[in-house]
């Protein structure tokens, strides 16, 4: 065998190459939400994910009843970092949708941010404590209007238990891994359950979840045993 420069860090376990990666989750899209807050703070982080090997970047900034964004003054926004950015990574605007009653009024007025080449997905949320008073019936509500539901971060769901992701997984909900949850950056329970989802094949894709230029050291030093490692390579690629 050659050498190979994943090998680095240690005998069993290697740091992901995102040479080529797309990230599905972002805060990255300035002055919108609880993430980046600043256009300069957003060219550093687009920067240093050049240097990363990132070639596209989904930018997911939250709606939800507490942060009402429009997807036209969200576009407006969009606009205004693609030209303030020069750089080699397509950026691609989408939004995470929180699962409350604003949802199910922009779905019904189609008012959405679609996330996915085809824009036939939607990347939704729930509170991590918490689900929705009809948790299911608003997903079936989005199959209904022709979408696919992909859950944020699914990992990160205090109240769900192995039979729901059993039963989301079943009804064809796609789900999305925070790479920073396999660092420990949201505790020991929220780690194994995403090595368990992982070990299970539930996500279909990952993301970073960046809020804040603070977090790229964690994502860029994190470092994978070869079984995990192996299952992550295919969910950085483009879907
Ligand atoms: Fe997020």
């Amino acid at each position: 065998m050659g050498f190979n420069p994943l090998r680095l860090f240690s005998k069993n376990k290697s740091s992901i190459d995102f040479h080529g990666a797309t990230d599905w989750h972002s805060h990255i899209l300035p002055g919108v939400d609880d993430g980046v807050s600043d256009l300069d703070t957003s060219l550093k982080i687009l920067a240093r994910y050049e240097e990363l090997g990132f070639s596209r970047v989904w930018l997911t900034p939250h709606i939800m009843e507490d942060i009402p964004n429009r997807p036209e003054d969200l576009r407006k926004r969009f606009e205004e970092l693609q030209t303030a950015y020069n750089g080699p990574i397509e950026l691609q605007l989408a939004a995470e949708n929180m699962l409350d009653e604003l949802f199910v009024e922009r779905l019904a007025d189609r008012e959405l941010l679609p996330i996915g080449d085809k824009g036939d997905s939607l990347l939704v949320e729930t509170s991590y404590f918490t689900p929705p008073a009809n948790l299911f019936g608003i997903i079936d509500s989005v199959f209904s209007a022709g979408y696919f539901p992909v859950l944020a971060h699914a990992e990160r769901y205090v109240y769900m238990d192995q039979s729901h992701y059993d039963r989301l997984h079943k009804r064809g909900v796609r789900m999305q891994l925070n790479l920073l949850s396999l660092s420990g950056n949201y505790g020991k329970t929220v780690t194994e359950k995403a090595l368990r989802l992982l070990e299970q094949g539930y996500y279909d894709r990952v993301g970073s979840d960046l809020h804040r230029f603070a977090q790229l050291p964690t994502l860029s030093s994190l470092t994978l045993p070869k079984k995990h490692h192996e299952k992550i390579i295919p969910l950085l690629s483009g879907v």
